[in-house]
């Protein structure tokens, strides 16, 4: 039976912290990382900069420099304990993997950096080890992402490359209160430890309805292959009832920002690509891609004219996380290594506010009964 629940059943709408750390406009298609336009910060700034802007918003104490070793040192530690994360690393899901290997760490009273420098360690650890091939341990010197990509593909990041893979990390690090940042919120407000509200939150990001769009985007355009046959595919696919995959966002009623953002970093990828005189696959696919979304977009926005569906950050993801070297396994646990700081930034905020999150529900069940629990008298 389905219940009046007096509020949306997703809790649309619902205002539940007041925040430092950034801010979705879904009417205009805008996002505020602390105080900067997503535009400006993604693809100009270095992660390490941008989380020092998030963390010192959140009350600590941190500048680029700081956020740097920090950040370093934290992913030498983490790569040390993985001899120490039994079988953690064996899952089959990535962000399964990531989940059990989080979970082992200590809790410590400033974490944000161990944690994000633990989670990027984890995540290309676990892909190394379903290649077949054994970690690679982390250069503190270098840029997070930069040395995440390394520590995932086993080479050295060329330059075009590990800005794309930053450009990504910046672009996703946070993004008001979706689902894994309200679970991090609300595990922090209990007053426990920043390690549980990551667990929770990993395990909040990866369902499907969060986390797990960009893998499918990449079958989409594969299926379409051609960018000729992307009207047909997308009516063919409209007709027997399918949602397209990376169209349409719960909070945006214009283009996803993130998608101009991400669609840009693949433009300059190709653009380096060619200086260099190479071509490369990702640009066949920038091309699909682009063609799809006009075509999905001018379909949707037929069958749908009350409800605009426009491409959301996943679209333009899957291209360039295919673009930098990654598989479809690891998009989702790549997505964590971002997000974590965010996370860990939520749950500091949260903690400075000092009141526990309890929501209250309304009983729809029977009336109390109490002839059916008694025991009957012998
Ligand atoms: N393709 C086709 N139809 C879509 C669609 C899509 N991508 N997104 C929404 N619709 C349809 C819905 O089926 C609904 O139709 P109906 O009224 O006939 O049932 C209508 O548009 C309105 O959808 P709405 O309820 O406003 O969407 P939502 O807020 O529940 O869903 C998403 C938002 C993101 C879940 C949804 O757009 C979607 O499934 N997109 C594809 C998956 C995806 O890209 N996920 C990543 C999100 S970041």
């Amino acid at each position: 039976m389905k219940a009046n629940r007096g509020v949306g059943d997703g809790l649309e709408g619902v205002v539940a912290a007041e925040t430092r750390l950034s801010d979705v406009d879904g009417e205009r298609g805008q996002l505020v990382i602390a105080g900067h336009a997503v535009e400006d910060l993604a693809g100009s700034a270095s992660f390490e900069r941008v989380l020092a802007l998030l963390w010192s918003s959140a009350g600590l104490s941190y500048d680029e420099a700081s956020v740097r070793s920090s950040l370093g040192a934290a992913r030498v530690v983490a790569f040390e304990q993985l001899g120490r994360l039994g079988d953690a690393l064996d899952k089959t899901d990535g962000m399964d993997a990531l989940r059990a290997s989080v979970a082992h760490l200590e809790p410590s009273a400033d974490s944000c950096a161990r944690l994000t420098g633990a989670t990027a360690v984890f995540a290309a650890a676990w892909s190394r080890r379903r290649e077949g091939k054994a970690p690679v341990a982390p250069r503190p010197e270098l840029g997070h992402a930069s040395d995440f990509l390394r520590m995932v593909r086993g080479e050295p990041a060329d330059e075009p490359r590990a800005i794309a893979m930053e450009t990504y990390l910046n672009g996703i690090v946070d993004h008001g209160m979706n689902a894994s940042t309200f679970v991090a919120r609300v595990i922090a407000s209990t007053g426990s430890d920043d390690v549980s509200a990551i667990v929770g939150a990993i395990g909040a990001l990866k369902g499907p309805l969060h986390g797990g769009a960009p893998g499918p985007v990449l079958d989409m355009l594969d299926a379409v292959g051609k960018k000729e046959r992307a009207t047909d595919w997308i009516a063919e696919e409209l007709r027997a009832g399918r949602r397209i995959m990376g169209m349409g966002h719960r909070i945006y009623r214009v283009r996803d920002p993130r998608a101009a953002v991400f669609e840009r970093s693949v433009e300059r990828l190709e653009r380096a690509e060619e200086e260099r005189g190479g071509g490369s696959a990702a640009f066949t696919r920038l091309e699909v891609a682009r063609a799809v979304e006009r075509e999905a977009e001018a379909a949707l926005g037929a069958k749908y004219p009350e409800r605009p569906l426009r491409a959301n950050v996943e679209f333009y993801t899957a291209v360039l996380l295919e673009a930098v070297g990654l598989s479809r396994a690891m998009f989702s646990p790549t997505f964590a290594v971002g997000r974590v700081a965010g996370w860990c930034a939520h749950a500091h905020e949260q903690r400075r506010v000092g009141r526990l999150i309890r929501p209250a529900s309304r009983y729809v069940g029977p009336a109390p009964n109490s002839a059916s629990v008694t025991r009957p008298d012998t």
